[in-house]
């Protein structure tokens, strides 16, 4: 099993911060990651599209056989993590509970700020999290819903972002938030940007490098890593291959070099009529 690749998907770029994460921790590992270009964004659909829109992603990665899936995507994760988990005979990963983990241990005051899609702070997955570790945390929510379409505009800095951050994040401090949790696989890209408006001392904690942590745990655990190899990561998207190629760059730090166009008929199978 240690020869079979890590399967990951997104609804679209964002998830690559996963990808480079996983591929700094795990550089043997073969990731298959799938970016639901056609589909983006997920952060301001219902609940029970998510997880059909999910379950068709997990099962179009099924295909290269996987030891593992990744759920490299905040608004999935919150919405159908047990929904998928329940179908498949592989271990999920889904990026909430790594997050929360580390929150918990960064903070001090117990005051811990999250900031996500609308989606995921309607689900209240972080909060759940968060205080399944620590029952007296206080957990201030904050939706971001411009902060997507910014960065997928490449729009990561300057007087707009500024402004927009500010008017989501600036009574945060006040509310005595110290840690802060980037609650979506986007927002690390506007990093700095956050900082300068919540202050130097809240920390920021970013969910990509926890997922990674437990994606390892879980591979020891198991005693699946893989042993040789070089690694790598083939790319796949449901439309566009181009702008993902060129938005990949943002959230990889390099680009890559082929992404596979995979046509609707190829994945979108109505997987899953869903109800609640
Ligand atoms: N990947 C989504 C998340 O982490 C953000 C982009 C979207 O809304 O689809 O919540």
């Amino acid at each position: 099993m240690s020869q079979q690749p890590i399967g990951i998907f997104d609804s679209g770029v964002g998830g690559l911060t996963v990808v480079k994460a996983l591929t700094a921790a795990l550089p043997r590992e073969r990731i298959v990651y799938f970016g639901d270009t056609a589909r983006v964004p997920y952060g301001i659909k219902s609940g029970n599209t998510i997880r059909r829109y999910a379950l068709e992603n997990v099962r179009f990665l099924e295909r290269f056989d996987p030891k593992m899936i990744v759920v490299a995507c905040n608004t999935a994760s919150a919405a159908a993590m047990d929904y998928i988990a329940d179908k498949v005979e592989v271990p999920v990963v889904g990026v909430i509970e790594p997050g929360a983990a580390a929150a918990v241990q960064a903070s001090r005051t117990g005051v811990i700020g999250i900031v996500a899609t609308e989606t995921t702070i309607a689900s209240r997955a972080y909060e759940r999290a968060v205080t399944a570790l620590a029952p007296k945390a206080r957990i201030v929510q904050k939706a971001c819903p411009l902060f997507v379409p910014m960065v997928e505009e490449g729009r990561v800095e300057g007087q707009i972002v500024r402004l927009v951050a500010r008017e989501y994040l600036g009574g945060l401090c006040e509310l005595g938030v110290d840690t802060l949790v980037l609650g979506c696989t986007h927002y690390p890209a506007l990093k700095e940007v956050i900082r300068s408006v919540v202050g130097a001392e809240v920390k920021i904690v970013d969910s990509a490098q926890e997922t990674a942590r437990t994606v390892r745990a879980i591979l020891d655990e198991r005693d699946i890593a893989a042993e040789a190899g070089a690694g790598g990561t083939q790319f796949y998207a449901s439309d566009n291959p181009e702008r993902f190629r060129r938005l990949a760059t943002l959230f990889l730090g390099a680009t890559p070099v082929s992404v596979t166009l995979v046509e609707p008929e190829d994945f979108f199978s109505g997987a899953g009529a869903i109800s609640d």
